[in-house]
C-alpha cells in the first residue's frame, strides 16, 4: 500500500480550504478519483472528509431539532383549538394539511403523541378520504374528471395520455414536483364533459390531442415565472 507521501504535490495541493467549496457530488467525485488512482483515500482527505460530514451532521441536527420544535408547536396549537370537538382528529388533519398541502409523516406522528390516537389509526382516516394527500403537492395541478358523464365522453382517454405525458399515475407529483395528477368523480359540469381541471380553472370538450397543448402551457409559465 502507497503511503500519504507518496502522493503526487499536485494532489497534496488539495487543501481543506478548498474542498469545504465542494459540494457532496463533487466530494465523492474527489475521493472516487483518488481511490482509483492510488487504491486507497490517503490520510489527510479521509480526515477531512471526516470532519466535513461531522460538521454537515451536527448542522443537520441542530436544523432537525428547530423543525421537530416547530412541528410540536404547531400541532399543540391545532389540537388545543380542537381538543374537545367532536370528529376533532379530521379537523386538525384539514388544519394540517392547509398548512402543508399534505400531511407530512412527522407531523402525523407527533399528532398521534400529542392526542393519544395510535398512527395505523391517523393512517386509516387519510388513506380513506380522497382529500387528504401524503406527498408534497406539485407546483401545479391537473385533475381529470372521471365522473360518468366524463367517463362516456372519453376521460380514461385523456387519463392514459396524461399518464403518458407526465410519467406518473393518478395521485402522483412529476419528480420535478412541478405537475401533480388526480382525478375527480364529478364536478358539476357534465355539459362539459369529458372536463380536465388545470390549477382551478375548468376545461371543457378536451380532446386527447390538446392535452400536450395545455401540458406545454404550463411549463411555459414555470419559465415565465422563473427570475
Ligand atoms: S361527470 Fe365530469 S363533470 Fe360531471
Amino acid at each position: 500500500m502507497k503511503s500519504a507521501a507518496s502522493v503526487p504535490e499536485a494532489e497534496q495541493s488539495t487543501r481543506p480550504v478548498e474542498l469545504a467549496r465542494h459540494d457532496e457530488a463533487a466530494l465523492l467525485e474527489l475521493l472516487e478519483t483518488l481511490v482509483q488512482r492510488h487504491g486507497y483515500v490517503p490520510r489527510e482527505f479521509s480526515d477531512e472528509v471526516s470532519r466535513l460530514v461531522a460538521v454537515k451532521l451536527e448542522r443537520l441536527r441542530r436544523i432537525q431539532a428547530k423543525l421537530d420544535s416547530t412541528i410540536r408547536r404547531d400541532v399543540q396549537q391545532h389540537v388545543a383549538r380542537w381538543r374537545n370537538e367532536e370528529g376533532n382528529l379530521i379537523m386538525i388533519l384539514h388544519a394540517i394539511q392547509n398548512q402543508h398541502g399534505y400531511v407530512p409523516r412527522e407531523v402525523a406522528m407527533e399528532l398521534s403523541r400529542e392526542l393519544g390516537v395510535k398512527l395505523a389509526r391517523i393512517y386509516e382516516v387519510i388513506t380513506f378520504y380522497h382529500y387528504f394527500k401524503l406527498q408534497p403537492p406539485g407546483a401545479h395541478n391537473v385533475t381529470v374528471c372521471n365522473g360518468t358523464a366524463c367517463y362516456l365522453k372519453g376521460s380514461t382517454d385523456l387519463l392514459n395520455a396524461l399518464r403518458t405525458e407526465l410519467g406518473v399515475a393518478e395521485g402522483q407529483t412529476t419528480a420535478d414536483r412541478q405537475i401533480h395528477l388526480d382525478t375527480v368523480r364529478c364536478i358539476g359540469c357534465c355539459g362539459m364533459a369529458p372536463a380536465v381541471v388545470i390549477d382551478g380553472k375548468t376545461l371543457g370538450h378536451v380532446k386527447v390531442a390538446d392535452v400536450s397543448g395545455h401540458l406545454v402551457a404550463l411549463k411555459q409559465s414555470n419559465q415565465e415565472a422563473r427570475p
